[in-house]
């Protein structure tokens, strides 16, 4: 079993008047050592799928409906409040998508960090100062003696996000999930960002979900691809066995995105319309409003998963039949 298992999982939110699915039958896995990218449009599911994992979700508008999230081959759906607190910023920790949201601008940075190693590790008050200085000068914060005293404002955007990894990063976590880490940053500091986290789990062998609607940022770093369209993975692969044979015409749409370095216009072949809204229902493939290969069948049956080679799945019903 990979250190983690994602097994039908299924969330809805509350609607007007009844529950709306917004994550289907979703089921992937990431093993130590591996990155799993999820890449998706806007309001396709990611950051839902990520604080069901976390366990951020419980909130009246939100619920777990249906499915497993097994971490080490235990359940976490079946754990306790208390368990699950526990292993949160320990075993598994979050970069999340805005990091104001979750940096405190109230406190010192160097504070926030140790209060969030505090939870989880017993140490004297100097070494908790050292364990945090050490953190700021992996993630390469400048003149981080001084910084440690700053607030949250006094940082640059990649500074902030810096030390939002610091923090994810301060307890080694086995299975690391980073929502959008980079999305606000400009090009250098995205890369910077980026090689910050593959050189932790170079050293310790941590699991990573990347995050992103960036195919171009998946090519970059990840070992496997799950494409989500309205809630559901429609394909998932290696990532060299996905560039190498695209198979679903939404993963095709996603490519032909990806910006130009040269390039006047910023995106090449946008995939025209919009992610239908939660409460349109929708019949057959969820993608066969905006998909130019459409046929009356999409319209009427959803599509399975097909398994195509060792590891390549794929929901759409004229998979391998179409030329992308
Ligand atoms: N707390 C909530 N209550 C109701 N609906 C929600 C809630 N959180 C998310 N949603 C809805 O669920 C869907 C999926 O949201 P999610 O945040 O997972 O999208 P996302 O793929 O992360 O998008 P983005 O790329 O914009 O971050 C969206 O339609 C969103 O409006
Ligand atoms: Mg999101």
């Amino acid at each position: 079993m990979a250190l983690l298992e994602v097994e039908n999982l299924e969330i809805a939110v509350a609607g007007q008047s009844e529950w709306l699915p917004v994550v289907e039958d979703c089921s992937f896995s990431v093993d130590n050592n591996q990155t799993l990218g999820i890449v998706g449009e806007s309001g396709c599911g990611k950051s839902l799928t990520a604080m069901a994992i976390m366990g951020l979700l419980e909130q009246s508008q939100v619920n777990i409906t249906n499915g497993k999230i097994w971490l080490d081959g235990e359940n976490l759906l079946d754990m306790s409040a208390g368990d699950r607190r526990r292993i949160m910023g320990d075993t598994m920790s979050m970069i999340f998508q805005e990091p104001m949201t979750s940096l405190n601008p109230v406190y010192r940075i160097g504070d926030q960090i140790v209060e969030a190693l505090r939870q989880h590790r017993k140490m004297t008050s100097a070494e908790y100062r050292t364990r945090a200085l050490q953190l700021l000068e992996m993630v390469n914060i400048p003149d981080f003696q001084q910084r440690i005293n700053s607030y949250p404002h006094q940082l640059s955007g990649g500074q902030r996000q810096r030390v939002m990894i610091a923090m994810a990063l301060s307890c080694d976590p086995k299975l690391l999930i980073a929502d959008e880490p980079t999305t606000a940053l400009d090009v250098t500091v995205q890369n910077e960002v980026l090689e910050l986290m593959l050189d932790l789990q170079r050293r310790t062998g941590t699991a990573i979900i990347l995050i992103s609607h960036d195919m171009g940022v998946i090519a970059q770093t990840c070992d496997e691809v799950a494409v989500m369209y309205r809630g559901r993975i429609i394909e998932s692969s290696t990532t060299a066995g996905l560039f190498a044979n695209v198979l679903h015409p939404y993963t095709r749409g996603l490519l032909n995105s990806i910006p130009a370095i040269d390039s006047e216009t910023e995106w090449l072949d946008a995939i025209p319309g919009r992610v239908p809204m939660l409460e349109e229902k929708l019949s057959g493939c969820a993608f066969h409003p905006r998909c130019s290969y459409s046929q009356p069948k999409c319209a009427d049956t959803l599509p399975a998963a097909l398994s195509i080679g060792e590891s390549h799945l794929v929901r759409c019903h004229f998979a391998g039949e179409l030329e992308l």
